[in-house]
């Protein structure tokens, strides 16, 4: 086991699915998988491996934010053999050009965390999507004629509540879609550590307009979104 996933080596798929909530990775597991079976509880975050259409894929929850999710992400590529990270999780629309509901796949990820300008002293890099991943979930999200799918950057920003939304503008005028939490961290380790990432998210508020979808809603765009990044992975 390593610090923080209580699993043997072998336990998890070469595949991992990484939603924020770790009940969101139950209810992927339970609604998605075969044979899914829990293989950590440590601090709640928890982990299954099962089958889909035949193949190995395990569902992590990554908790919130960059460095929590950088837990999860360097102790599966470190010690459990990890390939490939596919991030699904809700985003919030900066743009009208972006509606509630939709999906996003994230081509790029800009943040305001300083966990890159650590890394790099202070030079700015461009955490990017892996360009297999990225096309296979794009003709996957193009063969569901009731989802609308935008490529393109997002923002992965260390506040929920941000204490200066107005720096979001400049942003929003060099083509950032959308915000979320994570997925700068995880494309960056995924260079690290010669793997592959990718963030879909789904539009779950929207930053202009106020809408907010509900948790029936969320739960079919969900849906959708899951099976857009299982493909992506494994078809
Ligand atoms: N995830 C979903 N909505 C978000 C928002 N408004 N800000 C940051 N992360 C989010």
């Amino acid at each position: 086991m390593s610090t923080h996933i209580g699993a043997q080596a072998g336990d998890i798929a070469p595949v991992v699915l990484m939603p924020g909530d770790p009940l969101r990775a139950k209810w992927i597991a339970e609604t998605f998988l075969e044979d899914a079976r829990c293989y950590t509880e440590v601090r709640g975050m928890l982990g299954f491996t099962g089958t889909w259409r035949g193949q190995r894929v395990s569902v992590q929850g990554s908790g919130m934010g960059q460095p929590s999710l950088a837990i999860y992400v360097n102790e599966l590529f470190r010690e459990y053999d990890v390939r490939s990270i596919i991030r699904v999780g809700s985003c919030g629309a900066l743009t009208e050009d972006v509606a509630i509901r939709d999906v996003i796949l994230a081509s790029g990820a800009c943040t305001d965390s300083s966990m890159n300008t650590h890394r790099f002293g202070g030079y700015d890099y461009a955490p990017v999507a892996d360009f297999g991943l990225l096309s296979r979930a794009y003709a996957a999200a193009q063969a569901m004629p009731d989802v609308t799918t935008h490529v393109g950057l997002i923002m992965s920003s260390d506040s929920f509540y941000s204490p200066r939304p107005e720096l979001m503008e400049p942003m929003v005028k060099h083509g950032v879609l959308a915000v979320e939490m994570e997925a700068s961290a995880l494309y960056t380790l995924a260079a690290e550590h010669g793997g592959q990432a990718l963030c879909v998210c789904t539009v779950s508020d929207h930053i202009v307009t106020g809408e907010e979808t509900t948790s029936a809603e969320r739960e079919q765009t969900f849906g959708a979104m899951i099976e857009i990044a299982l493909t992506a992975a494994l078809a």
